[in-house]
């Protein structure tokens, strides 16, 4: 039940073998994995997928850092999925980052920050059909 949202688990964190425990994470804080699969990007993804974020002084570092390694890609179910998924994310800054969460127990830096939430629904649908078909999501 609920709606639906998209996250990464990125390199920093599938390098470390996080993937269970930040998938825990997320089951803990009531969401459900509805997909999910292991995609290691190219840079037209990795590009594509931040093409908002391509005029910011960090963006060849985070292409860079998305392609270094394997993602795991997931679409997440639950009651209000997208605030719920960032609510146990933390702050994007894990320095800032509320105890707890995601990133204040895996992140290493702002970069490597070991997860990527979407910002809204709208966001949510539009991330999804970037990596997912319909048929591969089974709620
Ligand atoms: P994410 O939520 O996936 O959205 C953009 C990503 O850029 C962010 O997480 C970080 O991995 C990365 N990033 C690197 N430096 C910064 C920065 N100074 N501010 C915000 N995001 C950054």
């Amino acid at each position: 039940a609920g709606n639906r949202t998209f996250s990464i688990i990125k390199p920093d964190a599938t390098r470390r073998n996080l993937t269970g425990a930040v998938t825990k994470k997320l089951e803990d804080a009531g969401l459900r994995v509805i997909a999910s699969k292991r995609i290691h990007m190219t840079r037209e993804q990795a590009e594509g997928f931040y093409a908002v974020h391509k005029e910011r002084p960090f963006f060849g570092e985070l292409v860079d850092f998305m392609t270094s390694g394997p993602c795991v890609v997931q679409v997440l179910e639950g009651e209000n999925a997208m605030q719920r998924n960032r609510d146990i994310m933390g702050a994007t800054n894990p320095a800032e980052a509320a105890p707890g969460t995601i990133r204040a127990e895996f992140a290493e830096s702002i970069e490597a920050n070991s997860v990527h939430g979407s910002d809204s629904d709208e966001n949510a649908e539009i991330e999804i059909a970037h990596f997912f078909t319909e048929d591969e999501i089974v709620g």
